[in-house]
């Protein structure tokens, strides 16, 4: 026996459709963190900082992962800055090596996501090991479209800004930019994020509510959200705390 169903001319709106559209609508194209608080999770159980660390990789994981799934297109990660050489040299030592652990883990993963890795800052000041396995993981990923997995290392912002000016000032020397054609859009191409669309979401965790020399320049019209998490404490659940409240804001770019 066949069981006609009726034509449904306008289909109402479940409440499944709307959970859905709430999921997808609004979602930041450009998130940014400002991953604090490792130091505090070790002390908390009287282990060294760098286990603080070490549990910090797997809370990188899970925001990637996190990210892909929220179909997030760029996730800029704070995961050195130009001010972290004044910490203790094995403290120092032992963050330089986590991106080459990271990435021989995951590295596989990234591909099969078809994630692409960038990074941020002063990146001939780093280790040449470090070097090595950051620039293999660029190449290797070069092809990949999907989420944009980009590390701030050995980032400042400040610093960023200073060497625009200066190549700026070069370029103006050299007849190879004027003056009068110098503009907001021309001065951003000068900034390690060339090309990248400014951050639409910045999360800092830890409690802490300072921008500590990080996208001075790109965070103008960034939405902000703060959480007292430690980072090694990071989840997926808190991620998507932080990108359910940004759906909610409403940006007005100085408008009205
Ligand atoms: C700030 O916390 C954290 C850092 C300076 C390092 C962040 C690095 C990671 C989370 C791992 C990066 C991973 C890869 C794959 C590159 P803090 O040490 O200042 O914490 P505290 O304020 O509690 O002392």
């Amino acid at each position: 026996m066949s069981i006609r169903l009726p034509f449904i001319k306008n289909k109402q709106k479940t409440s499944n459709d709307k959970q859905m559209e709430m999921e997808t609508e609004n979602i930041p194209n450009h998130v940014a963190i400002i991953m604090d608080g490792n130091g505090r999770w070790a002390k908390k159980r009287a282990l060294p900082r760098i286990a603080g660390h070490k549990e910090g990789v797997n809370s990188v994981v899970k925001v990637v992962r996190a990210a892909y799934k929220s179909n997030i297109k760029v996730l800029t990660l704070y995961a050195f800055s130009t001010e972290n050489w004044k910490r203790p040299k094995p403290e120092i030592e032992y963050l330089m090596k986590l991106p080459k652990e990271f990435l021989h883990i995951h590295l596989p993963e990234l591909m099969e996501k078809n994630v692409r890795i960038q990074t941020i800052g002063d990146f001939e000041s780093l280790p040449t090991h470090t070097k090595k396995a950051v620039q293999y993981a660029i190449d290797k990923t070069k092809g990949n479209d999907g989420l944009l997995l980009n590390f701030a290392l050995n980032y400042g912002s400040r610093d960023e800004i200073m060497q625009a000016i200066k190549q700026i000032m070069t370029d103006i020397d050299g007849s190879k930019l004027s003056i009068d054609s110098l503009d907001e859009q021309i001065f951003s191409k000068y900034l390690y994020t060339q090309g990248l669309s400014d951050p639409d979401l910045l999360i800092r965790t830890s409690g802490e509510q300072r921008l500590s020399n990080f996208l001075l320049w790109q965070l103008a019209y960034t939405e902000f959200w703060f959480t007292d998490v430690l980072w090694p404490d990071f989840s997926e659940e808190v991620f998507q705390e932080a990108i359910q409240e940004y759906q909610q804001r409403q940006r007005r770019y100085g408008g009205i």
